[in-house]
């Protein structure tokens, strides 16, 4: 295959596009095979690019079958243009602004890759992101060439009443002899060409209005699939909330007559922000209490958020080329957690949102994948849509704001949204506006962009009573990774507090060291000493509050430090950092106990009784008691062991510590598990989904008893469950367990929603996710049961990547048989859709840290991936730079 060994992009090699183009016209037939794209460009050179005189055109394309192609009105010929498998050559186009024209014709029903124009249960639907667009027209794909887009899109009016796309409607009819229809669609906003979609189907809409702060009326949709409208209502909620909560936090309104949401079922990604059309996979946006989950109900809260603010960080300011990546998605995401922060417990989602960039940054950064947020060099940049790209891009915007204070943060948001309204930017322009708002130097802090890994801090503080003083020093390390051997110290903003005595902050001077707010350290060398005084009594350090920067640290705290800080912190995210890391201590220092049954009992009484405390809090809500109660799962202790990690080993210990826990709380969690029993009317509001979340979670505990009532109980609350919640939390308990309810609860949950395509990935997903030995066996059946579908990515995720990534103690079988799995699975999936396959991938990264054996047989299985004779671009670069 040609694209066996391609060559990597380059940063540095970023040149200004030769060409610009101003305007473009489409016109695209829809036909489920042969769709007709007729694209007008107004073309002229680029009087800032550097190159010289006679510059040829290229145009990016692929898969295309070219029509017939004119300039200026003339038909061109060969060899006045020549085409080949990724783009179109113009050898000497004129000198003057012309247009061209380009007919092409494409095959959405063959599209299995989901890139381009592709069908989707019926409906045509489009994904241009990053580099989709060249296949659907030959253009110059590239975040940096905005131009002005008018589509009209034509298609059968029984197959695809609806037709949308970018920008406001402009007109629409239906054609002699009625069986077909167009409608026309102008965009007013010069856009990148990933930002264009299209949609043609036969869907049901849910509309509203908004009244933006100026009085703008922008008439809303969302178009689901016919009679799931009322599915749509929370997603409609969260959107017009999202378009307030811009106005009044950042100033931003939104900027067309129409914002429409479009669901479909088979989608690469979760959601899309296509100017002024979203396209969203269904699971983010259908919801009802019967069948989604609160998670549920959040996720597409936050997602929502998320593609609306795209609008202006992303759309508006959008990226100069993929190496910026960061730029619109860390941002955005940054935006959508302080979105959801307002909405719902500051606190509960700074848990939510450190959990997730512990569980899937940190494996990332200290694996064979690791790369800088900004990347200086990709093969497919569709690997790079990653979780170092997204959470650790949100966390250095979010250092930003730590450094700068709220307002100031604000001032320098306000100065990149008026310096670079309409522009394709990069980091430095970013950055840039914050320096000159604050006058900060901010050349050390971009090392947050240009390196990868994870800082270590190794922090010691020493007590000196007779002076009244402490000293913190804090070493800082990062690792050398492929390529970079020797990395510069970064610049970390430390938030901490000295606990006294009586467990209140104690009022201390900082005599030596920087200060960048009160409570925040700025880390700045390899070493860096800071001298306190003021300190009356012996204590117990709070640092990196509030988790202030995306490091990691180290310092020595006996469990009773640990217990103390969960008692008494001030700040409700490191209590319950002390909670989780009190229990997965805990829980290693059993894999090298000579006596494991004696120190099970003692660790878990000391645990419990700490735990307790916080559970009879009454000033804790209920959402945040949750958090507490899901003890570290069986990957978090993983990834604190970090080398020669058996998955088996860990699985146990984590079991008899979890099990000895429940034993001791026993009471309280009776009485946790009836204060909150349900029978009352669903809502899907923070505190009720805090209430359901601290009874399912004091649930999970109960049953890692694993006592005949613990099952009984399990199995009531299946039978007994009102919403989805309830009734998901426990399929996934009782699919774990070899309780005698196991297989009747999902045989009557698989007869229950069997026709609902989305309420069924549960039913996959709680089977493939269960540590039971016989689970890799029921993964296999299930993968030709007659709902599973290969070509779904949505399915591929709930049952194949579900057990890869979801069940580390299955997937890491000793004998490597899950390893052999996935590997054969992603060579298959690999044919019909690179970007899945790719993705399921990943669930090899951290192969490097297991013991041997399995880490041999992980290796082989990759390894054999590699030796495919026929693999993607994107499964190419993943597996190498994974045997490197
Ligand atoms: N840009 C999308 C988002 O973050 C993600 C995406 C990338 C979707 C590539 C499709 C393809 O919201
Ligand atoms: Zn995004």
């Amino acid at each position: 295959m040609k694209s066996e060994h391609p060559k990597p992009v380059l940063l540095a090699d970023y040149r200004a596009p030769e060409y610009l183009i101003d305007t473009v016209n489409l016109d695209i037939a829809l036909d489920p095979t042969k769709t007709r794209v007729v694209s007008k460009l107004s073309i002229r050179r680029n009087p800032q690019s550097k190159s010289t005189a006679k510059a040829p055109l290229r145009l990016d394309g692929e898969l295309l079958h070219l029509e017939s192609i004119s300039l200026n009105g003339k038909k061109l010929r060969r060899p006045a243009y020549a085409i080949d498998d990724t783009g179109l050559t113009i050898a000497s186009p004129p000198k003057e602004p012309f247009t061209l024209e380009v007919t092409t014709v494409v095959n959405p029903e063959k599209n299995t890759a989901l890139q381009g124009i592709y069908l989707s249960r019926g409906v045509y639907c489009s994904q241009c992101e990053a580099q989709g667009f060249r296949r659907i027209t030959y253009f110059l794909d590239r975040p940096d060439v905005l131009a002005r887009y008018t589509v009209r899109l034509e298609a059968d009016v029984a197959t695809a009443p609806v037709l949308l796309a970018n920008g406001n409607p402009v007109a629409r009819a239906t054609l002699p002899g009625r069986k077909r229809h167009y409608a026309v669609w102008h965009d007013p906003h010069p856009k990148p060409s990933y930002l264009f979609a299209i949609v043609g189907g036969d869907l049901a809409l849910l509309d509203s209005t908004f009244t933006t702060k100026s009085g703008r009326k922008v008439d809303l949709g969302i178009y689901v699939e016919h009679g799931k409208e009322a599915r749509a209502h929370w997603a409609m909620d969260s959107l017009k909330r999202s378009m307030r909560w811009d106005e009044t936090r950042f100033g931003r309104e939104y900027d067309l007559d129409v914002f429409n949401i479009v669901a479909v079922s088979d989608f690469n990604m979760g959601a899309m922000e296509n100017k002024g059309l979203n396209i969203f996979n269904d699971r983010l946006i259908l919801a009802s209490a019967e069948t989604a989950t609160d998670t549920t109900y959040e996720s597409i809260e936050s997602v929502v958020a998320h593609e609306y603010f795209h609008n202006w960080t992303g759309n508006r300011i959008t990226c100069r080329d993929w190496f910026q990546l960061c730029l619109k998605e860390g941002l955005t995401v940054y935006r959508d957690q302080e979105f959801s922060a307002e909405s719902r417990s500051r606190t509960v989602q700074r848990i939510t949102d450190v959990r997730q960039l512990r569980a899937l940054q940190f494996p990332e950064d200290q694996g064979p994948l690791s790369h800088p947020v900004r990347p200086d060099t990709y093969i497919e940049i569709n690997n790079f849509y990653t979780a170092t790209v997204y959470e650790k891009g949100a966390e250095v915007v979010r250092m930003i704001e730590t450094i700068l204070g709220r307002e100031k943060f604000r001032a320098g948001m306000d100065l990149y949204f008026e310096r670079h309204d309409g522009q394709a930017v990069t980091i430095e322009d970013f950055v840039a506006c914050f320096a000159d708002v604050s006058d900060l130097d901010f050349s050390q802090f971009m090392r947050w962009y240009t390196q990868s890994g994870t800082p270590e801090l190794v922090c010691d503080l020493t007590f000196d009573r007779r002076k009244k003083a402490a000293e913190l020093t804090v070493h800082q390390t990062l690792k050398p990774s492929h390529g970079k051997a020797k990395k510069q110290p970064q610049f970390v903003p430390l938030a901490i507090a000295l606990l006294g005595e009586n467990g209140n902050e104690m009022d201390f001077t900082v005599e030596e060291g920087k200060e960048i707010r009160p409570g925040v350290l700025a880390i700045t060398d390899r070493t860096t000493k800071f001298r306190f005084g003021n300190v009356t009594s012996r204590p117990v350090p709070s640092l990196l509050r509030n988790f202030s920067a995306p490091v990691n640290v180290t310092i020595a705290l006996s469990d009773d430090d640990l217990a103390f800080t969960m008692h008494h912190d001030s700040d409700l995210f490191n209590r319950w950092q002390a909670s989780n890391k009190y229990a997965a201590r805990s829980i290693l220092t059993l894999l090298d106990a000579k006596r494991p049954k004696p120190l099970v009992a003692s660790k878990a009484a000391k645990f419990a009784a700490a735990l307790e405390h916080a559970l009879r809090n009454p000033d804790l809500d209920d959402a945040y008691k949750a958090e507490l109660l899901k003890l570290p799962s069986v990957a978090d202790v993983s990834r604190e062991k970090s080398v020669r990690v058996d998955h088996a080993a860990i699985f146990e210990a984590h079991r008899a510590f979890s099990g000895a826990v429940a034993e001791k709380l026993a009471d309280t969690l009776d009485d946790v598990y009836a204060r909150t029993s349900n029978g009352r009317k669903f809502s899907p509001d923070a505190k009720s989904a805090g209430r359901r979340a601290l009874r399912n979670a004091a649930l999970s505990l109960m049953t890692m008893r694993g006592m005949d009532e613990d099952y009984t109980r399990l199995e009531t609350h299946y039978r007994k469950s009102s919403n989805m919640t309830d009734a998901a939390h426990a399929l996934v308990l009782i699919a774990g367990v070899d309780a005698p309810a196991r297989e009747s609860v999902i045989q009557h949950f698989f007869e229950r929603w069997k026709d609902d395509h989305l309420v069924i990935d549960t039913w996959f997903s709680a089977q493939a996710q269960s540590p039971r030995a016989e689970t890799l066996d029921d993964v296999k059946a299930l993968c030709t049961h007659p709902l599973f579908k290969i070509t779904t990515p949505n399915k591929v995720r709930a049952l194949i990547g579900a057990f890869a990534m979801g069940n580390p103690l299955q997937f890491n079988r000793a004998d490597g048989a899950g390893y052999d799995f996935l590997a054969e699975k992603v060579l298959a999936i690999d044919a019909l859709n690179p970007q899945v396959a790719s993705r399921m991938l990943g669930a090899f990264r951290s192969y490097r840290s297991l013991e041997p054996k399995r880490k041999n047989r992980a290796k082989a299985a990759l390894k054999r991936v590699a030796d495919a004779t026929h693999l993607s671009r994107d499964c190419r670069e993943i597996v190498s730079r994974m045997l490197e």
